[in-house]
């Protein structure tokens, strides 16, 4: 395991298919970062059942997700890769830091009122206190930066307002967190529809390029996405749809968006469309492949996130045992 001085943690709850705004939002620049910091890459299943969830296929999910992480090229040697409900520490801060939290700093959430009004039928408490459980993953392992899609950046408000709450009222024993949201990429919009964001939950599946759709079906996705009026291939505020593209474009193939506005700048949105389709393959197959070939050994699976989960613990216990002690709910010579 690597002596890094800053640590990172992020993590995508296992509820469904990944898509491209996924790796270009957050993976990718997990791997990018992964050398120069002690990283925690979770899986943050607990997340997950604020809506409720098949258990087998919870579980098939988040083998996945783990062999995923693996595939894209987070390497277990450097970094530490668990599930959040291995490491029980993640629920018992969540706990301390939700009597910490306003009501109104809950209900002033987005992504809450957002998921409300999808899952009407279903919105349980756990989806209200979803950032707090943010929070204490993040505040466990003293993170220093926490790389993650612009959806993010509300929640991460709060979990730097509630270290400071608590290192103020009690006892410093929080880092204070910081967001790291790239200028480009951080939120990748639907293909049918791009004024709205790419997402695991979207019935469309027109709308998504998966990062386990074969090559035919990304082609044939990218050739029906929704273009805008005029024929400029530019990035442009009145152009979502093309925009949209560019960016995906610019980031699977680590080029300038204004590199390919002049190398387009004649040509048709058919052949623009082609070569960001195979540029897109290109990416995609090496990671596609890699993935069957991990996912095929659940055993290997296991024994990497149990080593994940023991790591985590012994730095995510340090923590909680630091914020119980200033609380007064561990006695000090227990
Ligand atoms: P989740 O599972 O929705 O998404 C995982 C990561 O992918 C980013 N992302 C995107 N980025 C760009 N464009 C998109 N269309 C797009 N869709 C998703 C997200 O911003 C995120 O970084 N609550 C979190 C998981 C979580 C977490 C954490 C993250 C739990 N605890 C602690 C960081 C730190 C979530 O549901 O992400």
């Amino acid at each position: 395991m690597t002596k890094h001085k800053t640590r990172l943690f992020s993590g995508i709850q296992p509820s469904g298919k990944l898509n491209i705004g996924h790796y270009i939002g957050a993976i990718q620049h997990w791997v990018a970062l992964q050398n120069q910091h002690h990283c925690f890459f979770c899986i943050v299943n607990l997340h997950t059942i604020t809506v409720a969830q098949d258990p087998n296929i919870l579980q098939e999910h988040c083998y996945d997700l783990a062999a995923l992480y693996l595939a894209c090229g987070i390497d277990p040697k450097q970094s530490t890769i668990f599930i959040q409900s291995h490491v029980a520490a993640h629920s018992q801060l969540a706990w301390i830091l939700t009597c910490l939290t306003h009501m109104g700093e809950l209900s002033r959430m987005t992504q809450f009122k957002d998921k409300s009004q999808q899952h009407s039928q279903h919105i349980n408490a756990g989806l209200f206190c979803y950032p707090v459980l943010m929070a204490a993953d993040i505040l466990l392992y003293q993170t220093n930066l926490i790389p993650v899609g612009e959806d993010q950046q509300q929640h991460l408000e709060l979990a730097r307002q509630l270290a400071n709450r608590f290192n103020q009222h009690y006892d410093k024993a929080f880092t204070v967190p910081k967001a790291y949201i790239a200028k480009y990429g951080n939120r990748i919009m639907r293909l049918q529809d791009p004024t709205k964001k790419m997402s695991k939950s979207d019935t469309n599946s027109r709308n998504t390029i998966e990062l386990l759709d074969s090559p035919d079906i990304i082609l044939k996705k990218i050739k029906r996405a929704v273009t805008d009026s005029g024929s400029e291939i530019r990035y442009m505020p009145d152009k979502p749809g093309i925009s949209n593209l560019l960016t995906i474009f610019a980031q699977v193939t680590q080029q300038p968006i204004e590199q390919l506005e002049k190398q387009y700048r004649d040509q048709k949105y058919s052949i623009f469309k082609q070569d960001l389709a195979d540029s897109i393959i290109e990416r995609l197959v090496p990671i596609q492949e890699a993935f069957h070939l991990i996912r095929s050994d659940t055993q290997q699976l296991d024994t990497l996130l149990q080593r994940g989960a023991s790591e985590a613990e012994l730095i995510a216990n340090q923590t909680l045992s630091r914020v119980q002690l200033a609380l007064g709910l561990l006695t000090r010579h227990a």
